[in-house]
């Protein structure tokens, strides 16, 4: 029998389950439980590099069940979730086996599936017992979740991490309503045809009931995908009959929280670390970048870039600085170590041919920093240069233009690579492989007339305060409470 326990160390409001074995009593149903990799200690307030956290944590509410891992390895793969509550969320974790992890998280999903997803098959590894254990995985988080869930449950999944967990849990005998959200890009079938088990993937993809992208173009490409590898025939609303289901792709892009992010910005502008950068910039102009540090951001790209503009427009010298924070991410996987050398290796050049003995002109860190100092960054910034050469959303061009001084905007440069692009279509778009037409555009943006800069940013804005996180959560699951019980 499981016991209410309070643990020492966490606040009041928190109270610890031993492993669960039956369902936990939450108050309302149906509720929302939220499956992903990735789940947010509640303990700690640090930063945290990437989207998903960030977009579902502005949006989740009373009652919610959030399931995932719980960031640490261990001698085996948990049977059974730890349970936290705080403020009203349930927390359900378990821990992954240290060779799971590595075949599982380094290996497959983050050696085969993440660069295939970004169009670059040209660093795709794929092994069998990779794969193997990403399934392995899978399974052991629906055996995991499978005792905590009541009948009516919505049941949230997250990305590519998990795309095979539908199907490990309509196995066990889960008939509640399943939806799946793809963070990353989704890719045509002939790029898709690279991966061994692509039919496979797309098979336990489809025994959700709803399937979102980020893109129109990734949705459209899932259909394609769908209809190659499946042999199955979507209407135009994007439904299709696979296995006894109707299976629905959507389109429901993600956001942020604006107004809570310009008030952030707002208050952290003139204290703390930022006050600390704008002391050390003085007069200049920063641009700037905030990204994890992955060979997706197009990183190299950008510090090329920012050479040409030193180059061809040599009125910048000493007038400008970049400021490029990029957090080290997945450092056990050989291709991002490769990019961590190469980005050193580029900084050194740059700063090596344009510094002077007062003046460095690119400041480039790779540990992250805390939410509240990138809000205040990203208002001093002149220019935000969001450059990735593939990206599902980019949340960081939306905090970019929230942050923003309405009376004083800097000027967003994107990708238009990134999701994100399709809506902030006032940006700068750029295509990131072209390092003259970056350098050109943050020429334009450092020497952009107010009224520009104003216009630009009231649209950006306007946009960016729409398509919010909370938006998204409430779109994404009026599809599935909408979709038809089988
Ligand atoms: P991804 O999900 O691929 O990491 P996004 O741009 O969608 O990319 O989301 C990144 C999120 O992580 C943003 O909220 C951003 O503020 C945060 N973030 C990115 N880089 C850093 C960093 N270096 N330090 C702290 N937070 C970061
Ligand atoms: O958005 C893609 C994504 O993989 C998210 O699932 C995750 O939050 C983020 O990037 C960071 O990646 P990781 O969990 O591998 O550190």
């Amino acid at each position: 029998m499981n016991q209410l326990v309070m643990k020492k160390g966490l606040p009041r409001n928190q109270y610890v389950y031993g492993r669960a074995l039956t369902p936990v009593s939450l108050k309302t149903a149906p509720r929302t439980v939220i499956v992903s990799n990735r789940v947010p200690s509640p303990n700690e307030k640090g930063p945290t590099a990437g989207g998903l956290a960030v977009a579902l944590a502005d949006a989740i509410t009373d009652g919610t069940v959030w399931f995932g891992w719980s960031g640490k390895r261990a001698a085996e793969t948990s049977n059974s979730a730890d349970i936290v509550t705080a403020d009203g969320v349930t927390y359900a974790t378990i821990d992954i086996g240290e060779r799971d992890y590595t075949r599982f998280y380094n290996g497959f999903a983050n050696g085969a599936l993440w660069p295939l997803f970004h169009f670059r098959s040209g660093l795709l590894l794929y092994s069998r017992p990779d794969y193997e254990a990403y399934r392995a995985v899978n399974k052991a988080f629906a055996k995991a979740l499978f005792p905590l869930l009541k009948p009516d449950d919505l049941i949230w999944i997250h990305d590519y991490q998990l795309l095979t967990l539908a199907a490990e849990l309509r196995e066990l005998g889960v008939v509640n309503r399943i939806g799946f959200f793809m963070h990353i890009p989704f890719v045509p079938p002939a790029m898709l045809a690279v991966l061994p088990p692509a039919a496979e993937l797309l098979a336990g993809m489809s025994t959700c009931d709803v399937i979102g992208f980020q893109t129109e173009g990734d949705r459209v490409s899932f259909l394609e995908c769908a209809k190659t590898f499946l042999h199955v025939k979507p209407d135009d609303a994007g439904r299709f009959a696979f296995r006894e289901r109707q299976v629905k792709a959507v389109l429901t892009p993600i956001g942020i929280d604006a107004d809570k992010f310009t008030a952030l910005a707002e208050r952290a502008e003139l204290t703390g670390d930022a006050k600390r950068l704008n002391e050390s910039l003085g007069e200049r102009a920063l641009v700037l970048g905030v990204d994890r540090l992955d060979y997706s951001k197009g990183l190299p790209q950008r510090f090329d870039a920012f050479g040409r503009l030193l180059y061809c427009f040599p009125q910048h010298l000493r007038k400008v600085a970049f400021l490029q924070i990029a957090a080290r991410s997945r450092q056990e996987v050989g291709s991002y170590q490769a990019l961590r050398r190469e980005l050193d290796r580029r900084a050194g050049d740059i700063n090596g041919e344009f510094s002077d003995f007062d003046w460095v002109p690119l400041r480039y860190m790779t540990h992250p920093v805390k939410r509240n100092a990138i809000a205040g960054f990203y208002r001093r910034a002149r220019v935000g240069l969001v450059t990735p050469l593939r990206d599902g959303m980019n949340l960081v061009a939306k905090e970019y233009v929230a942050a923003q001084d309405p009376a004083n905007p800097g000027v967003l440069i994107l990708s238009r690579f990134a999701g994100a692009a399709d809506e902030l279509t006032e940006a700068l778009i750029v295509n990131p492989f072209d390092a003259d037409e970056v350098a050109e555009s943050i020429h334009l943006a450092l020497t952009m007339e107010l009224p520009e800069r104003k216009s630009r940013h009231d649209s950006l804005l306007a946009k960016v305060r729409h398509t919010t996180a909370r938006k998204f959560c409430e779109d994404f699951l009026d599809y599935l409470a909408n979709a038809e019980k089988v």
